[in-house]
């Protein structure tokens, strides 16, 4: 029996791992709080709402007051911390969204925890979930640790890195009991088209054009997100407290290469001509500052905790241009209203 805190579970990876526990573990009360920003969708979760161990709740973890009120009234004994903005492009637009929410809305929750845990840390969790992006870029060679010095470029990185250092710094001056887990980039169902993958699906369905950065040769490590939720159960079950814990795919692609593979699949899947969608692919101005390559190192969450990957790239990317195919509306309404303003904003030039 658990009384799980999910913070940002409307959102693509949050939707998911509210999906995991509600399901595995019917007897864990899960509680999802997310002020629904534009990147939050309840839609993503209709399938569990009903289920009499979850529950929602409407709310901004940089309101201070609202989240000690919450944490005095609900007894929550783990919390898993997924809120973030969490788009570099739209980081490097608008960086003091992403000092509010990602570092003072952390450090919100973690003074929440440890007045409502007042040092009874017996069975408690903070668990908080970042990204490989905190350790900076890579060449063409080496791989990110845990001991990987922190090195961030975007003001996203910047924000989830500084958000880390609270965490630990929690841990090691008031002894609260954390946990950390930076993963590698994620794809899968219910991602909001501003990441790139969703973004070509969306494009190549509607004959737009396809938008790489630069020359496409940046180089992304991609884990199927189911994958990161089973990752998530087995460290917040298996974890040692005060520890960091990478969680990675082993799977390097250059981003034309994706975008490439993409175009191929839907090709085939929509009857149209072998070729026909790769024509579109359009070379646009790059990203500032853009990492080049991030290659993840998740041998001590392998050997340490026995977690490994599912499932492949070629099948996971299958599996995700088939859910986008069948929730045409779903695609549709999210990529309505404010995010079409930020898609002109974005690709005007
Ligand atoms: P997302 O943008 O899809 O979802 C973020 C969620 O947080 C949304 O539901 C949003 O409404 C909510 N939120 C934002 N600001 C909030 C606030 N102030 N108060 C309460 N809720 C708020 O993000 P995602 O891709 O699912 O990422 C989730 C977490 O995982 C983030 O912490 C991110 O840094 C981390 N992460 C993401 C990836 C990836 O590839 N997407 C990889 C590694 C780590
Ligand atoms: P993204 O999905 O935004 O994730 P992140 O920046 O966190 O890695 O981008 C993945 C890669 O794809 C990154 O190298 C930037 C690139 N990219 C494009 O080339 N075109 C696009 O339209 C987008 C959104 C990203």
């Amino acid at each position: 029996m658990k009384n799980i805190l999910v913070t940002g579970g409307a959102g693509f990876i949050g939707s998911h791992v509210v999906r995991h526990f509600v399901n595995r573990y019917p007897d864990y009360r899960i509680t999802n709080l997310d002020a629904l920003t534009y990147a939050g969708n309840l839609e993503n979760l209709r399938d569990i709402e009903n289920k009499p161990n979850y529950r929602f709740v409407r709310a901004d973890i940089t309101d201070a007051p609202a989240m000690n009120e919450l944490f005095q009234t609900e007894s929550f004994d783990t919390v898993i911390h997924l809120a973030a903005e969490s788009h570099v492009d739209r980081s490097i637009a608008n960086p003091t969204a992403f000092v509010m929410t990602n570092v003072l809305g952390t450090v919100n929750l973690l003074n929440a925890a440890r007045a409502a845990w007042d040092g009874a840390f017996e069975n408690k969790l903070f668990y908080h979930i970042s990204t490989d992006e905190v350790y900076g870029a890579l060449g063409t060679e080496g791989i990110f640790t845990e001991k990987t010095p922190y090195d961030p470029h975007s003001p996203y990185s910047a924000s989830k890195a500084s958000s880390d250092h609270f965490v630990r710094a929690y841990h090691d001056t008031y002894g609260l009991p954390t946990v950390i887990s930076n993963c590698s980039n994620n794809y899968g169902p219910y991602q909001f088209p501003e990441k790139l993958i969703p973004l070509v699906i969306n494009n190549i369905s509607h004959r737009k054009p396809l938008p790489v950065y630069g020359k496409g040769e940046n180089v992304r490590d991609w884990l199927w997100v189911i994958d990161h939720a089973e990752a998530i159960d087995v460290i917040l079950h298996k974890g040692e407290i005060g520890e960091t814990y990478n969680i990675g795919g082993n799977n390097e692609w250059k981003n034309i290469d994706v975008v490439k593979l993409l175009c191929s699949i839907m090709d085939r899947k929509l009857g149209r001509n072998e070729g026909e969608s790769a024509e579109r692919i359009t070379y646009v101005t790059d990203r500032a500052g853009h990492d080049l390559r991030y290659a993840i190192d998740s041998s001590k969450l392998q050997n340490e905790l026995g977690w490994s990957p599912s499932i492949q790239f070629e099948e996971g990317l299958e599996k995700t241009v088939d859910w986008y195919l069948q929730n045409r509306e779903w695609l549709e309404r999210v990529t309505s209203g404010e995010y079409q303003t930020y898609y002109d904003e974005m690709y005007a030039s």
